[in-house]
């Protein structure tokens, strides 16, 4: 799927998004349209804006100017349950003091699909059990979630969110404390699902290879977008990054960027 087929009034978008925050403005003006089923990265520096984005894409925080919607609808006239069941999120830090089991916290992502007054069902468990697989954590699943290790811990927060059985997948930095085979196998996974995600990624390179479409932010305004070829570029990697780089493309056909040290 291409950034031409992607359309604002189908799934979660951003249309012209500002907002300020202690004063300074973070975003300014951003626009992202994820084509349905597509995984856009989004890109740039410390403070460029990234977690920010992610956050109003959620609903967490409101824009000061522009719109978020879903299927065309303002994301302030969708009922906060409705939206908790299509959008999953996963932050840059999750921490919890409740003393819960990796299983528990995953049958956290189906609390919005469950009436309070019921029992889990057949659905809920066979989401979790799913969920539990698709992140390799089935053998901790009553393991306590404060004695893992920090990439076990953010892969159950993945497990969380795919147990939602989201359309739209928000991830910020999901693969920042993950070994190199379960970036892989994360990407992977989500390549593969009939899901939207939007990933926070520094990794230019993981970028290139599973992003269909990349946005990269520069003090809060979208510097490009784009296919990886658009956007990775050497002259915009040094605009925005500030260091030189040697892009060539890989035997698959993605850009493959090399920093070059002065
Ligand atoms: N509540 C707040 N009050 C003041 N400034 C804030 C607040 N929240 C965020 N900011 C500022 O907004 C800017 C964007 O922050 P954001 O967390 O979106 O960056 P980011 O691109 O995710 O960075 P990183 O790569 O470090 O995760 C930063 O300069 C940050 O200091
Ligand atoms: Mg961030």
């Amino acid at each position: 799927m291409t950034a031409a087929e992607s359309d604002p009034d189908v799934g979660l978008a951003a249309t012209g998004v500002s907002r300020s925050l202690g004063g300074g403005l973070v975003l300014d003006g951003v626009s992202v349209a994820p084509a349905d089923g597509s995984t856009v990265g989004v890109l740039g520096p410390n403070g460029s804006g990234k977690s920010t984005l992610l956050r109003v894409l959620a609903g967490v925080l409101k824009p000061s100017a522009g719109r978020v919607t879903v299927d065309g609808q303002d994301l302030s006239d969708v009922a906060r349950r409705t939206l908790a069941q299509r959008v999953a999120v996963v932050e840059q830090h999750s921490d919890t003091q409740i003393p819960l089991t990796v299983r528990d916290v995953v049958g956290l992502g189906r609390v919005p699909h469950r009436r309070a007054w019921l029992a889990s069902s057949a659905t809920d468990e066979a989401a979790i059990h799913e969920a539990l697989e698709q992140t390799g954590m089935t053998t901790k699943a009553s393991q306590r979630w404060q004695t893992l290790s920090g990439g076990e811990r953010q892969r159950v927060q993945i497990a969380r969110a795919l147990a939602q059985r989201p359309r739209e997948l928000l991830l910020d930095e999901p693969t920042n404390h993950l070994d190199v085979q379960h970036q892989f196998e994360l990407l992977d996974l989500l390549s593969s699902l009939p899901v939207t995600s939007v990933i926070a990624l520094h990794d230019l390179n993981l970028a290139a290879m599973y992003c269909d479409e990349i946005v990269l932010l520069d003090q809060g305004a979208v510097v490009a977008a784009g296919s990886s070829a658009d956007v990775l570029t050497e002259d915009l990697i040094l605009q925005v990054y500030n260091v030189k780089a040697e892009v060539t493309t890989s035997p698959e056909g993605h850009p493959h960027v090399r920093f070059l040290r002065n």
